[in-house]
């Protein structure tokens, strides 16, 4: 590899031109279940497959049995193996060009076909991965087929989804082009606000400069000789130039690293979780002629972030504590097939609720999911691994650790390095290597590979050996920030136990609760007990409590770990344990039960009570909620909460006689009355000052009499990807949600669209998500529907025996 350090040159003023395409290659593939060796010659007659456009997800298409080999703790959902095929055209010229054909994820053991040709395997399914296609094409048709093998179970420890389940993209570039992944842009800011200059003059206060370094890859496979021209141009969020470079550029080598420095924005905008400004770099690769041959943009903000062992977390220079959630990626009734929408309909639910962080736990997300957290300003927390060496499960990808992590994490680390949003690597999860000394060299060989790729960012591992002593993760002495996993009785000492050392929750809670579902409040219950007592405590409807008084013996409530986080300044900040609930590990609950019940919202997406307590804290929007519903039976003594900010009290009413007034005191997190159950209205009201901030009600709902739908967006595009969120709700007569409703809903779809999954939120439904029907769960199930390419209405009407029905319409257009 030769590499180029280049200064500063010369400016121009050369047009933008279409030099590289990047197409979707996702619609009309062929796909069969089951194992069929002889599809990946071209000849292979695959008239009987499946029509079928990516991503595309097998397992959440099956019938949950106990017996699947994934079992309860997989999602309970079919897996095995597929094949995927896809006839094409090679594209234009493709003898003179680099064609690359690039996965963003398959889950997993893909192997890959062109035209009979094996380009190869990638094991780990939540790696991005591309081949280099261009000398097994032909004029004509050409074949491509992909073998996806997720037969070996127990694997992941929650659902991983199985097939071609992100995008895929074809790219046609220059024998001579920027290589896939092959820029890393970073930025230094110099601020006149600490008194620093810059190379030609001292910065004033309110002044400042980020400077812009970018390392450049750019291959040449032919080993053309000659001599080009790179442009550099940097655009800022509303697209216009704001510089323009250009470097020159000689080849012969097959692979170039340029290192440009010296670019830079005056005053630039921080990219901030408030207001996520980003900024491009547009590469080219210009001919002697001045004809560009090639253009790589790279997304990039400009930031500056600190950990800090005594002060905890800034961002720019201001205090703010990580807010995170943990995620998985499923999506719920669309399992693992990526859409991004569903994606950032997730986020939106987590921004409302006050969020400002995600981990992708405990593998690395699909490309689309960070540029959204770029976009809407998430802090990220990227993780590479859930086990190195040592297995957590029978077939997980301990198997292919020792071959293929080099290269994993290499990959990961060069695809996501420009996302702003990214502010830490995690190179694992609980891993096993923490007990035994073979954690050491693993620990520094993985920081080593993270550091020579990024140095820009601190390098964690979430840790559950407690004894410094005793954790080999922690005694390779290699991570810049201790991650701690649960334990959140050890913040406080933390500076005493470890002094100087950065701090971070990284996993926190573990509480359990099903939505709509209410059991005594007065005590605190870890489900399961401990490590050693089978679980019995449980109740025959597979639920539990939303009152935030159920957790995992490892974990803690919402509140205990809240308090915990909130009191300490040296604790950078949490990731709860979850955001969302996902489907798998559906902790403590045997069969039935086939998701998890730790997410603050449900898997439909219907937020738990807890949601608020979180919205009250981290968020200054006022917020008053109350809990639970109001159909009790008559006298029975109910605990009723209030979470509650931006106000000094709250009294409550029932049937309008006060129950008195109450004030969180100290840590509380919420305030609460017991009172006698009369059917009627509840109500609560927050003041400040003696002045009204918000009121709530909840009513005795009487029997179900009619359906409500309620679409979280009106118009969607007709892109054959957009959707449509919509909440089903029976109400009784008077419009209230009736909060033990089961009824059966039926789902009718006219017009241009489709039902792309159903669910209610409950954790021990085996009803299917590919369905035109759902039950109702304590009052609400959802139907999520799904635009085609073409402009025009959608029409969905829910109808259930004995309730009036209800249509909803959704536009969709270009
Ligand atoms: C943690 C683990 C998570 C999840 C969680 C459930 O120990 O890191 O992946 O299993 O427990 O409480």
């Amino acid at each position: 590899m030769f590499k180029l350090i280049l200064a500063l040159t010369l400016l121009s003023g050369t047009a933008f031109a279409q030099s590289r395409t990047r197409i979707s290659f996702n619609k009309d593939w062929k796909f069969f279940l089951g194992d069929e060796p002889n599809a990946k010659s071209l000849a292979y007659n695959d008239l009987k497959w499946r029509k079928l456009t990516l991503p595309h997800d097998w397992s959440i298409e099956g019938k949950f049995d106990e017996k699947n080999p994934a079992k309860p703790e997989g999602g309970g959902l079919p897996t095995g193996i597929g094949w995927y095929r896809k006839e094409f055209i090679a594209p234009a010229n493709f003898k003179d060009r680099l064609i690359t054909v690039e996965f963003d994820g398959v889950y997993k053991n893909s192997e890959v076909w062109i035209n009979g040709q094996y380009l190869g395997k990638r094991p780990y399914g939540y790696s991005s991965f591309s081949y280099e296609i261009s000398k097994f094409l032909k004029a004509g048709k050409n074949s491509i087929a992909v073998k996806v093998d997720n037969s070996a179970q127990p694997d992941s420890r929650w659902y991983s989804g199985s097939g071609i389940y992100r995008n895929v993209w074809l790219t046609s570039a220059a024998k001579v082009s920027i290589k896939h992944n092959g820029t890393f842009v970073k930025t230094f800011l110099i601020s006149g606000d600490k008194g620093q200059s810059n190379e030609s003059r001292k910065l004033k206060p309110g002044e400042s400069i980020a400077s812009v370094n970018a390392e450049i890859e750019i291959e040449n496979k032919f080993k053309t000789k000659g001599v080009y021209k790179i442009l550099t141009t940097i655009l800022d969020d509303k697209n216009s130039q704001l510089q323009k470079k250009e470097w020159p550029l000689n080849t012969s080598e097959t692979s170039i690293t340029m290192m440009i420095s010296g670019l830079g924005i005056a005053n630039p905008k921080l990219w901030s979780v408030d207001h996520p400004t980003m900024y491009k770099l547009v590469v080219e690769i210009a001919q002697a002629d001045g004809k560009i041959i090639d253009q790589y943009t790279t997304p990039f903000g400009v930031r500056d972030f600190n950990f800090d062992a005594v002060k905890g977390f800034s961002l720019n220079g201001k205090p703010m504590k990580i807010l995170g959630v943990c995620l998985h990626h499923d999506l719920g009734a669309l399992g693992a097939a990526v859409n991004v929408r569903a994606m950032e309909r997730q986020l939106e639910i987590m921004k409302a609720m006050g969020v400002n962080a995600i981990r992708t736990a405990h593998n690395p997300p699909a490309p689309e999911f960070l540029d959204l957290c770029d976009k809407m300003g998430f802090l990220v927390m990227d993780e590479a691994f859930d086990m190195w060496a040592k297995k957590k499960t029978k077939n997980d990808y301990h198997l292919d650790f020792p071959a293929w992590h080099k290269r994993d994490l290499e990959e990961m680390i060069k695809r996501d390095r420009n996302h702003p949003s990214i502010i830490l690597w995690s190179i694992g999860n609980e891993i096993r290597e923490q007990f035994d000394s073979t954690g050491i060299a693993i620990t520094k060989e993985l920081v080593g590979i993270v550091k020579n790729l990024d140095k820009t960012r601190p390098v964690i591992s979430a840790l559950t050996e407690t004894k410094a002593e005793k954790n080999f993760i922690y005694q390779a002495n290699a991570l810049d920030i201790y991650g701690l996993n649960y334990n959140h009785k050890l913040y406080k000492d933390f500076p005493i136990n470890y002094p100087g050392v950065k701090f971070l929750a990284t996993e926190t809670t573990s509480a359990l609760e099903t939505r709509g579902f209410y059991d005594t409040a007065d005590t605190i219950r870890r489900w399961p007990k401990d490590g050693k007592t089978k679980f019995t405590e449980g109740n025959n409807e597979w639920s539990a409590s939303a009152y935030d008084n159920v957790s995992a013996y490892w974990g803690s409530t919402h509140e205990e770990t809240w308090a915990a986080a909130k009191k300490y300044d040296h604790v950078s900040g949490l990731f709860v344990w979850t955001g969302f609930d996902y489907l798998g590990e559906p902790l403590p609950y045997p069969w039935p039960a086939r998701s998890s019940y730790f997410g603050i919202v449900d898997l439909a997406g219907f937020p738990k009570d807890s949601y608020y307590m979180y919205q009250s804290e981290w968020t200054n929007k006022p917020v008053l909620h109350i809990l639970p519903h109001w159909n009790w039976k008559q006298g029975k003594s109910v605990e009723v909460w209030a979470y509650y900010n931006n106000a000094d009290e709250v009294e409550l009413y029932l049937n309008g006689k006060s129950l008195g007034k109450k004030s969180k005191q100290g840590d509380d997190l919420h305030v609460h009355w017991n009172v006698s159950f009369e059917p009627g209205t509840l109500k609560a009201v927050s003041r400040k000052s003696g002045k009204d901030v918000l009121i709530r009600e909840v009513k005795t709902a009487g029997d179900p009499a009619k359906i409500e739908l309620i679409a979280d967006r009106k118009n969607i595009k007709a892109d054959g990807k957009d959707l449509s969120f919509v909440t089903v709700r029976v109400l009784d007569a008077a419009g209230n949600v009736v909060p033990d409703a089961d009824n059966l809903v039926d789902f009718q779809v006219e017009g241009v669209g489709f039902i792309a999954g159903v669910d209610n939120g409950f954790q021990a439904s085996l009803e299917p998500f590919k369905a035109n029907y759902r039950k109702a769960f304590h009052g609400l199930c959802l139907a999520i529907l799904q635009s085609t390419e073409k402009t025009g209405t959608i029409k969905l009407t829910a109808s259930s025996a004995g309730l009036a029905s209800s249509s909803i319409i959704i536009k969709t257009g270009k």
